[in-house]
């Protein structure tokens, strides 16, 4: 779906330099290049960061500090990564499915009202595709809950309109959680995460559990666990957010060429763009009828087009997660997964990719 060299053949020097800085450092765990890439990233989004394992980590460690544990439930979209729901199950808590609006694919705050219970300990709301959740509607559906911004899809989005305007992905819950999965919109050569705090008391939770629980050297006052963000991958994440703002620039300008081409394909339903967000198109994700949607894949994949679903199961029907708990109709959970499919947007592909897509496309649905 992303031609991860190409895209990096524009600064290759650069990472590569980045690398045998590192390697030449002798310092191989934390030090100066994660604090600096840690600052870098502090700066952007406007909130306090600290780097973690990956993005599943921070996910599970910000739960951690919530203090969501056996006895607790954690509401989750049940149309979504796996690692959302993973860790509420890893802690002994409960995760409770909720739904999520099929224009937006995020979050629905009604259906996340429905959901709670006197046990709601914490709401993990995922920016899905690259386009922010309304955090605004949700906060107000659901009070003094706790959010955790899963932001490892829209690391970058910002809030455009309401009480959030100006706002980065991730500064405005409890928690946000990045990911640097290398296809992730600021993407390592490796795994990488982060995550974002801007309750100081929180923060300092987070970090000491990410950290073995420890208060300073071999003091472990909490149970934690062992969680960092590497320096090779934080050299190379520092040479690539340099290039951030242009690749999601291109990314924007293929998702309107992919609209403007696709607008009149009666069969497809666009993605839908949220008045309160900018998207930084980590997917361009459509939709057509479940009877087209395989067969569509197919297709494209005869004339060396890739496309994949993201997601092919609700979370609520697979089989790690039977324990949990499904309150609440998740209706749009489940159509979407027979109904989306995501087309290639990387930043290295040219108009004509686009244009060669879409015809396929239109041809496909004109046979
Ligand atoms: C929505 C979502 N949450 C969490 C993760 C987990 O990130 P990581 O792969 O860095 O653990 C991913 C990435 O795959 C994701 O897409």
């Amino acid at each position: 779906m992303i031609d991860l060299p190409r895209v990096h053949s524009a600064y290759k020097e650069e990472l590569d330099e980045a690398i045998s800085t590192v390697v030449n450092s002798g310092s191989y765990i934390g030090g100066s290049v994660v604090e600096e890439f840690q600052s870098t990233l502090t700066n952007f989004i406007g909130a306090p960061t600290f780097g973690v394992g990956n993005g599943t980590d921070a996910l599970q460690i910000a739960l951690m500090a919530l203090g969501v544990g056996p006895g607790d439930e954690v509401i989750v979209p049940a149309f979504t990564y796996a690692s959302s729901a993973e860790v509420i199950g890893l802690l002994g808590a409960t995760a409770v499915w909720c739904d999520v609006q099929p224009g937006s694919f995020n979050i629905d705050p009604a259906s996340a009202k429905l959901a709670l219970s006197a046990k709601t300990k914490a709401i993990i709301a995922v920016h899905l595709y690259g386009q922010l959740a309304d955090l605004e509607a949700l906060e107000k559906a659901v009070g003094a809950i706790p959010i955790v911004e899963d932001t490892a899809q829209a690391f970058g989005a910002k809030f455009t309109h309401g009480k959030h305007k100006g706002k980065y992905a991730g500064t405005v819950g409890a928690f946000g959680t990045l990911s640097f999965f290398p296809t992730k919109p600021l993407g390592a050569m490796g795994d990488g995460g982060a995550i974002i705090s801007s309750n100081s008391a929180l923060h300092d939770r987070a970090l000491r559990i990410a950290r073995h629980g420890q208060s300073k050297k071999y003091v472990h006052e909490i149970i934690g666990v062992n969680s960092r963000l590497d320096p090779i991958q934080a050299a190379i994440l520092g040479v690539k957010f340099k290039y951030f703002s242009n690749t999601t620039q291109r990314k924007e300008s293929l998702a309107e060429l992919y609209r403007k081409e696709l607008q009149d394909v009666e069969q497809l339903k666009l993605p839908e763009r949220q008045l309160h967000s900018t998207h930084v198109w980590h997917q361009y994700t459509v939709r057509t009828a479940s009877k087209y949607r395989n067969s569509l894949k197919e297709y494209l994949a005869d004339q060396g087009i890739s496309s994949m679903v993201y997601y092919p199961i609700a979370l609520s029907d697979q089989q790690a997660y039977a324990a949990m708990i499904e309150r609440v109709p998740i209706a749009n959970s489940r159509l979407l997964c027979d109904e989306v499919l995501s087309l290639p947007i990387d930043p290295s592909m040219d108009d004509t990719d686009v244009l060669m897509i879409c015809s396929s496309i239109k041809q496909y649905f004109a046979a």
